[in-house]
């Protein structure tokens, strides 16, 4: 619950730079495409989603919150995108809340839903929560920056490598692993790939600020963390220059069609937002927030109209020009920002 209200309070002083200032596309002027032939749909673990677009894993565990799952879930049904449930550890504890996640299915019986727990849960339990819920897969996420600012925090991460790779091979369900807006190296993304993962989701930094919300929830002195992490922008070119078979989500602070199309031509195939997401629900209800997707996917047709792609796969190999903090950022890592720009129009 206090999650839940900092989250919403939060504000722009509470905000770091995702880094999407410093991409840019190059338009195409002749972009010889009908808007309505434009699509936008694409598939994530085997389902179709009208766009590649998650709700991501916020919340359930609380009597006070089963009402945020049903309409996360509901908008989740009429727009056609993605969603996952908050960690279910609570429900693990106490039965009694394990309706506020089940929820979510009920509200949205075919699509894609996906379980949450921390990455240092047992098989049992990830199969516990994959059950409560019906899920599609399962997020496992990685939370050290928050855990260590917690009140009540974890802060023995060892073994935690080890145990999703025991996870991957004892789940019925796809794994992603995910952090919660501190973002992933390139090399902690190539050893979750070494691990067995084929899903990450970078949750980098610049949008929902845990050790903000946790330093106002009186956790240890998080302040100093308030700038810590990997932006966004910048952890999805590390983790897509590995050159891994592997999904990658982008999340954390993507506010735009904008900061959508340009996370998908850095190479994501899905993109998740969950702050901004959960405000609009708590404050201006359902039909605002089904109206707020449809205006993110419809801007994100736009634009890959004016970029020439009629479909997501030809938008991630459209051009992107990387420049500022970031390409300084990705040069000083080895990670060759011209070839991003000399893809064909
Ligand atoms: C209120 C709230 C609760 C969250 N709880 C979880 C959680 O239980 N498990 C998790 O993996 N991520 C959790 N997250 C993190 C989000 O899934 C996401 O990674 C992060 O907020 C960055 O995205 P954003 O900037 O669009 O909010 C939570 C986010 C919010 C706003």
């Amino acid at each position: 619950m206090e999650h839940i209200k900092y989250a919403v309070e939060l504000d722009s002083e509470d905000d770091a730079s995702a880094g999407f200032e410093d991409i840019s596309f190059v338009h195409n002027a002749l972009p010889e495409l009908r808007y309505d032939e434009v699509d936008c749909s694409c598939i994530f673990m085997g389902k179709k989603l009208h766009a590649p677009l998650m709700i991501n894993a916020i919340t359930g565990g609380h009597a006070g919150v089963a009402e945020i799952n049903r309409g996360l879930a509901r908008v989740a049904a009429e727009t056609g995108i993605a969603m996952a449930v908050g960690s279910q550890r609570a429900a693990l504890d106490d039965p009694d809340v394990r309706s506020t996640f089940a929820v979510a299915r009920e509200e949205n019986p075919k699509g894609l839903l996906l379980a949450n727990l921390n990455a240092l849960c047992t098989p049992e339990e990830a199969n516990q929560a994959i059950e409560m819920i019906g899920a599609d897969g399962i997020q496992l996420h990685l939370n050290a920056g928050q855990e260590l600012v917690m009140r009540e925090g974890e802060t023995n991460f060892k073994g935690i490598g080890k145990n999703i790779e025991h996870l991957i091979k004892n789940l019925p369900v796809p794994v992603l692993v995910k952090e919660v807006g501190f973002g992933m190296s390139r090399e902690v993304v190539t050893a979750l790939f070494e691990a067995g993962v084929r899903y990450i989701d970078v949750s980098g930094r610049g949008g929902t600020n845990f050790a903000a919300i946790e330093g106002r929830r009186g956790g240890v002195a998080g302040m100093h963390l308030k700038k810590w992490g990997i932006p966004t922008a910048i952890s999805l070119l590390e983790a897509t220059s590995a050159g891994l078979p592997i999904n990658i989500v982008a999340s954390g602070g993507l506010r735009s069609s904008l900061d959508m199309a340009l996370a998908l031509a850095a190479g994501a195939s899905l993109t998740a937002i969950a702050g901004p997401f959960l405000k609009v629900l708590v404050e201006k209800g359902e039909d605002r927030l089904i109206s707020l997707v449809g205006e993110l996917i419809a801007g994100l047709k736009q634009l890959m109209l004016l970029t020439g792609a009629a479909n997501v796969q030809a938008l991630m190999g459209k051009p992107i020009i990387i420049t500022g903090y970031t390409a300084e950022w990705l040069q000083r890592r080895g990670i060759d920002v011209n070839l991003y720009a000399c893809r064909q129009i």
